[in-house]
Formats: structure tokens, sequence, C-alpha cells
């Protein structure tokens, strides 16, 4: 499981920045809505363009599609980072010190901060942080088993907020935020700074190890969120297929187009459901009609470049410390001073 709770910052309104939002005027359908995705999607369908959080990606089945997503041969991120920390966990443990404490912002992907556990200097604690208790709870159990000695921490909280952790242990080290996989780029820049601002006051005297994928041949980012099996379109399309199944709309999944492209003056990869042709969908009784080639833009994933990384983290309080890169500069991982 990488992570199940991707882009939660992504907020509703203005989410995919940049993008002039329209909204039409809320019927008082609006008011009825049932749950927060019915109120976000009605949201969405009612503006224009259309944009809808990426968060809702991430159900059983989307979830399930990420982890395959981080397996492709195209999708080099996680395989990239995973060996950039492998490479270089002595290092990284060399920076955290004796005892540190591991504040992992959501409950990621074992495999990575296994790599930190296994190299630090007797670890101290491991406070994953996450929104879904469910998810924290199967993370910490597997963790427990591993590392018996670990004392490790669930915290079930929305961690692009500030966030109130335990107190330090009077025998810890440095406390080390761990954010990887380039999670920070699917919030948008307003976003970013924010979440850096909050993990800086959190992790205080301490230091953030952050993933952050580059900028580089738009071939290449294309071809990763552009897959051969369609495992990334399938991921795009949950979305649609997550309110039939929760909300019970009337998604024709056929009448959409997965459509991602390299938006390069904003350095970004942008997802889009595009409708193949006119149709109507029903949304709690309330109907909606999308034209041919309108658009649903369900994701955007920033890419870095890693002096543009730095400079965000410094306009955050951090001090920028090492940062190591693959042979073929894909990924960064950076050491990020956190400030006294
Ligand atoms: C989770 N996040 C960093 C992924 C990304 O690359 O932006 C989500 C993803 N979307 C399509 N493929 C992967």
């Amino acid at each position: 499981m990488e992570t199940g709770v991707q882009a939660r910052a992504e907020s509703n309104a203005g989410r995919h920045e940049g993008r002039g939002h329209v909204r039409a005027a809320a019927p008082a359908a609006a008011k009825r809505s049932t749950t927060e995705f019915a109120y976000d999607l009605r949201e969405a369908l009612a503006m224009r363009p259309r944009s809808i959080s990426p968060k809702y990606f991430y159900d059983a089945r989307g979830s399930e599609l990420f982890d395959r997503i981080c397996e492709l041969p195209e999708y080099y991120p996680t395989r990239t980072e995973l060996r950039i920390l492998a490479e270089r966990a002595n290092e990284i443990a060399q920076l955290a010190g004796p005892r540190a404490e591991i504040v992992e912002f959501g409950a990621g992907s074992l495999r990575k901060v296994r790599l930190l556990l296994d190299a630090f200097d007797a670890p101290s604690r491991f406070l994953p942080i996450d929104i879904s208790g469910e998810h924290l709870d199967a993370s910490a159990a597997a963790l427990r088993r591993d590392y018996p000695a670990l004392d490790v921490q669930p915290v079930t909280a929305d961690y692009t907020q500030r966030v109130l952790l335990p107190a330090p242990l009077a025998t810890a080290g440095q406390r080390v935020g761990f954010f990887p996989g380039s999670t920070i780029g699917n919030f948008t820049p307003a976003e970013a700074l924010h979440f850096l601002q909050s993990a800086a006051q959190v992790l205080r005297g301490g230091a953030l190890l952050l993933g952050a994928d580059l900028v580089k041949d738009p071939a290449v980012l294309h071809a990763a969120y552009n897959d051969a099996q369609g495992v990334t379109a399938a991921f795009n399309l949950n979305v649609l297929a997550r309110a039939n199944r929760e909300l019970g709309t009337d998604f024709d999944l056929d009448g959409f187009a997965h459509y991602a492209f390299y938006n390069a003056p904003l350095a970004r990869i942008e997802m889009h459901l595009v409708s193949r042709r006119a149709q109507r969908v029903t949304l709690e009784g309330e109907g909606f009609d999308i034209a041919e080639g309108e658009s649903l833009h369900t994701e955007n994933s920033h890419k870095f470049t890693v002096e543009g990384l730095r400079a965000l983290a410094a306009q955050a309080g951090f001090r920028p410390g090492p940062v190591w890169t693959d042979p073929e500069r894909l990924f960064s991982v950076h050491w990020l001073h956190a400030p006294e």
C-alpha cells in the first residue's frame, strides 16, 4: 500500500488553482447531499470548468489500482524513490542520529519507512498520521509485528492541517518527518506551502525527509500517466465508478475517456475525464448535462526542480540540506532542517 489518502489538501474551492472556476448558482439540491463525496461531486458537476479533489480516487478499489500503478514499468517514481532511499539510507541515518522519532505524513508505504527503520540507530518511536483510522491500524499492526521494540503510535488526523502530536519522549532524539512519493505534487502550490509551514512547526528542532518528482522529458511523464495496460485510466475512471457504487449515480464509464497530459507552463501532469458524447448523469435525483468533449479535472501532479523545491521549503521556514537524486535525475529526496 503506497498511501491511502493522497492529496487530502485539495480544498474544494479553487482546487485546481489558476483555472478561474466559475460556479453555477447552487440549487436547493446541494443542501440535500448526503455525504461529503455527494456534496463535492454535485459542486464539481455544477461548476465550469468541472473539477473534483483527487482524494476521491482512494477507496479500497482505487488504493488497489494505485498500488498497481506503483509497479508499472512506465511509473518510475516509486521504484526510483525506493532506490534512492535504499542507497542513501546510511547517510540519512547519520543525519537523523540516534533514537530519532519518525513522523510519517499519511499511512504510507511500509516498504519505504522500513528502509529508514532498518538503517536508523535505535529509532525511538514511529508516529504515522492518517485520516483513515482503519488504514492506520493495519499499518501499525504490521510494523509492530516486525519491529517489536519500536513504539508505534498511530495518529488519526488530517495531516494537511496543523496536527497535535504526543509530546516528544524524554529519551528521544530528533523528530524526523517523512513525506515520500511526491504526494506534495498533488497539492496546489499554495497548499504545498501551507503543508510545509505546518510541518515546520510540528518538526521544530528536527527535519523533514521529502520525496519530490522532478521536471523532465515530457515523453517520460506522459508515459507514466498513460500506461500501456490502462491501469492509470482505470484509476482515473474509478472516481466515477465509486460514485456509481456509493452514491447511486448512473455514470456510463464507457462514455468517458482518460486524458492525461503534461502542462509545461504549470509544470504539472493534469488528469481529466473527457466526455465522449453528450450525456446526462443523475446524482441524488438531480440531472446534469455533460456536453461532448467536456472534461472533469480529477488531478494535478506537479513536478519540481531541485532548486524550486528548496526555495519553497525555505519559504516555509526550513533550511534545505542534502538532496539525493538518481543518475537520470528523475526523482529527488530532500533533507530539510526544521526551524529550532
Ligand atoms: C499519489 N501521487 C503522488 C500520484 C502522482 O503521481 O501524482 C498519483 C497518481 N496519479 C496517477 N498516477 C499516479
